[in-house]
């Protein structure tokens, strides 16, 4: 058996004081699984419930683990570390990806420039917009990706004779469907591992594979990019496909790390499909970053909702505005926060404040662009060595297929 973890009971429909102090309490609620699954789903008390609200779940139970469950997609000495929340998703014990970010937040707040880490965007709301940027007429991204995808996904899995396809971020889509079609035609039976922070991603995707794909073996990894994809079984011959240009969303310090610790995890002769955005027409760029409907400006924006909501902070929406612009030198898209008026922010539990002065700037997110041939070099000193390189007609994107070479 596995280690047990969280023993304790709360009766069924219990009350609990909703207090500050119990904000963002996770519990657990067990609903009846098939033996040895237990399946939960994840509950945060609501922020805006007063008073006390009821608890509708029966209790928390030990989860019971037996070595035997965890898939081989795992390397040996990483077996133990991973149990199953649900049939077929997988995390580390005792990893909580919800810790409030709040160290984060306040380093990079702090900072001059004032910045903010990406990752914070992704709250339910920053999530369902960012689906609906994906399908705007101005960003050309993902519609330009995902036919590279259409054209080349044949000659891309000729290509990486693998057994398994670890897909980082993103779960499932249209774009991974091209992949997991070829990889049945060309190698039958084979395994699909998409890792995420988002549970409810990992169930879509689940849900999507079983239904078009039922031979290919599902594992999703709930955990963080670089713990899931260090996890992997070195043995196991694998393609890691990183897509919709998120290299280009990390900074100069978390690009070097990512690859360095990306290509320590991978096999000797496992492969990397790589998605970057490319320098072009200015107008064209930052259009993209600038849509007519201002759903960008929103999603962008809306990390203050998700920040006020963590820390209890008061930034004022309608007292900022969004600005964008590439910033060639960098070779990237600034996302920025603008205040329109100062604002005096506060952070009612930790007591600490500061003062956003007028039109001063916070950039909250950074969208790089790339000249392939560039990358490609770049990428060999992290032992990533270049195998094909598919683009579109128009040269906007580029899909790189690279090779850990030993
Ligand atoms: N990586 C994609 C890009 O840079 C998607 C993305 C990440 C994005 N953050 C964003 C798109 C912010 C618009 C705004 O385009």
């Amino acid at each position: 058996m596995g280690t047990i973890h969280c023993i304790s009971v709360i009766p069924n429909a219990v009350k609990i004081p909703h207090s500050r102090r119990l904000r963002g309490i996770h519990l657990y609620p067990i609903f009846a699984g098939e033996p040895n699954w237990i399946q939960c789903e994840r509950s945060i008390i609501p922020e805006e419930a007063n008073g006390s609200i009821p608890v509708r779940f029966s209790f928390i139970v030990p989860q019971a683990m037996t070595q035997e469950n965890t898939p081989t997609i795992f390397a040996a000495e990483k077996r133990a570390h991973w149990r199953a929340l649900e049939p077929e998703i997988w995390s580390i014990q005792g990893a909580d990806l919800d810790a409030v970010p709040t160290q984060s937040i306040l380093t990079t707040l702090w900072d001059q420039p004032r910045w903010l880490e990406a990752y914070h965007l992704y709250d339910q709301r920053g999530s369902e917009l960012f689906e609906q940027i994906c399908g705007l007429p101005e960003y050309y991204l993902t519609r330009t990706e995902n036919a590279i995808l259409e054209t080349h996904a044949r000659d891309i899995i000729a290509r990486a004779p693998v057994r398994c396809i670890v897909e980082l971020g993103a779960g499932y889509s249209k774009k991974t469907l091209h992949l997991l079609t070829e990889q049945l035609r060309q190698r039958g039976s084979s395994i699909f591992a998409p890792i995420d922070v988002s549970a409810a991603g990992l169930r879509a995707s689940r849900a999507a594979v079983r239904s078009a794909f039922p031979e290919i073996q599902f594992h999703g990894l709930h955990a963080r990019y670089e713990e899931g994809f260090s996890a992997i079984d070195k043995n196991l011959p694998t393609l890691f496909v990183f897509l919709g240009s998120t290299i280009g969303n990390f900074n100069h310090s978390d690009f070097p790390r990512f690859f360095r610790t990306l290509s320590a995890a991978m096999g000797p002769g496992d492969f990397l499909l790589l998605g970057a955005d490319r320098v072009k027409d200015v107008k064209v760029l930052e259009d993209a970053y600038n849509d007519s409907r201002g759903v960008t400006a929103e999603f962008i924006l809306n990390v203050f909702d998700h920040i006020n909501r963590l820390l209890h902070g008061n930034f004022a929406r309608d007292n900022m505005r969004y600005d964008s612009r590439y910033n060639p030198e960098w070779q990237r898209i600034e996302m920025y926060a603008v205040a329109r008026a100062r604002q005096d922010i506060r952070f009612a539990d930790i007591d600490a404040a500061f003062q956003w002065q007028k039109d001063e700037k916070i950039l909250v997110e950074i969208s790089r662009k790339f000249d392939p041939l560039r990358l490609q070099e770049q990428l060999r000193f992290f032992d990533l060595g270049a195998v094909e390189h598919f683009t579109d007609p128009r040269e906007w994107f580029s899909i790189l297929l690279l090779k850990k070479e030993s």
